[in-house]
């Protein structure tokens, strides 16, 4: 039996609401800081969507992380959705398959293989910037980085374009519809359609990740067609919209400090090394983990089936790991700079790291290319949302070319 509230000590209860807080609404990155960031106390729990721990510290987060056998990550969610079928692969399967998922999905996404995406990435973000910025002033989520990002993401599964309004909203009804009713009615209409792309993938290949996992050969080993279609449907989760989000919340940062701005634009060469402070500094996912048996964590009881939950953009705030964490700074050494959490960390590391990294710096390579000067048309224009991914929901602003 899961923790209930009236068992956690006083001193380690809190009220904060990770997805209903109306203060996400007005800016996300805000009201972490001005909540969690600041809460002194590095474990506490929370009964607002089905009851959950939060963990704070940047160190206890790696170590719940890096215990697969005892923080399980079967179902992901905040509440935890346990109708989700079929299970995610390889993020919600256990140990031992595990270790099989990422051995034959490694060859997809090593760095030589998403330097062939490279190309098709620089094409389109070339298209779109070309299109929006000569307008001066845009919503640069839903025109630029979008458009970008779900293109390549419709392109890298050979889904069709036309359909991608359709797929966003599938997405976030599956992350956030208001019943989980409604979350489970988008998670099957997301299934029941790639299950028949991964289909039609068999009788028309199209040289593309589906296919890739199609014909997955390592030492004699393949995926069978259950299994690509559960890949794909945890392709769709973990990639239509985070390079967008991640994009947002850099663009956002960038119009603020005009002087890294310049400098950025002066030097591109230090662009790559930004990558990773801004993941860090723009972590979006609240990781989430099922404690696997009752267990005493650091001076807290936690029992089977307690949902465990950790915001990355507050463990990326922690002081004790990264100096000065508010500030940004590309320079950190790299063992600072790689250990923030906007990936995870542990055996569910994300495996598509490198695609991302690789579209946020040519989206930022393209951007700077073409624009002189940034600004936000207003701060107040700027909208976002709680949940198990949060994020901007528009961000208006205006540019000067050169
Ligand atoms: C900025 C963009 C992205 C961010 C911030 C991000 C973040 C994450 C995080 C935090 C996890 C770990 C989840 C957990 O442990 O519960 C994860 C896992 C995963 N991500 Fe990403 N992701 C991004 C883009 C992508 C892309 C583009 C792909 C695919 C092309 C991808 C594929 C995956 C997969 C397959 C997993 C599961 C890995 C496993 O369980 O072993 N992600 N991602």
């Amino acid at each position: 039996m899961p923790t209930q509230l009236n068992q956690v000590p006083e001193a380690l209860q809190s009220d904060f609401d990770i997805v209903g807080d109306s203060g996400f609404f007005a800016d996300p990155q805000q009201l972490f800081l001005d909540s969690l960031v600041k809460d002194p106390r590095d474990i506490v729990y929370t009964p607002h969507n089905g009851g959950h721990w939060l963990i704070t510290s940047h160190e206890l987060a790696r170590e719940v992380l890096s215990n697969a056998e005892l923080f399980g990550s079967f179902p992901i969610g905040i509440p935890a959705n346990m109708e989700q079928r079929p299970r995610l692969i390889p993020l919600e399967s256990d140990a031992n398959e595990h270790r099989r998922y990422r051995r034959l999905l490694l060859p997809i996404f090593e760095p030589t293989a998403v330097a062939r995406l490279q190309t098709g990435a620089e094409a389109l973000a070339a298209e779109v910037l070309d299109e929006v910025l000569p307008t001066g002033e845009f919503d640069f989520l839903w025109k630029v980085a979008k458009p970008i990002s779900m293109g390549l993401f419709v392109r890298q599964l050979g889904l069709e374009p036309e359909r991608l309004d359709e797929f966003y909203a599938w997405e976030t009804g599956f992350y956030r519809a208001p019943t989980m009713e409604e979350r489970i009615a988008c998670g099957e209409k997301i299934g029941g359609y790639l299950f028949e792309v991964v289909t039609q993938h068999v009788d028309h290949p199209k040289d593309d990740i589906v296919d890739m996992l199609l014909n997955v050969d390592v030492e004699g080993e393949k995926l069978s067609l259950e299994e690509v279609h559960a890949i794909c449907y945890l392709l769709f989760l973990a990639s239509i919209d985070t390079v967008a989000t991640m994009l947002s919340f850099i663009i956002r940062h960038l119009a603020r400090d005009s002087a890294l701005f310049n400098s950025l634009k002066a030097d591109r060469s230090k662009i790559a090394d930004s990558v990773d402070e801004f993941m860090r500094m723009h972590a979006f996912i609240n990781l989430n983990r099922i404690c696997e048996q009752d267990t005493e964590f650091h001076g807290v009881q936690f029992r089977a089936g307690d949902n465990i939950v950790i915001p990355s953009f507050v463990t990326d705030r922690d002081e004790r790991t990264f100096a000065d964490p508010d500030t940004f700074n590309p320079d950190r050494s790299k063992k600072e700079r790689n250990q923030h959490h906007a990936f995870g960390a542990g055996a569910h590391k994300c495996i598509g790291l490198h695609v991302a990294k690789m579209e946020v710096r040519v989206v930022l390579e393209a951007f700077f290319d073409r624009v002189a000067s940034l600004e936000l048309v207003s701060e107040d224009a700027v909208t976002g949302h709680g949940g198990t991914t949060m994020g901007l929901d528009t961000i208006p602003v205006k540019v000067v070319l050169g």
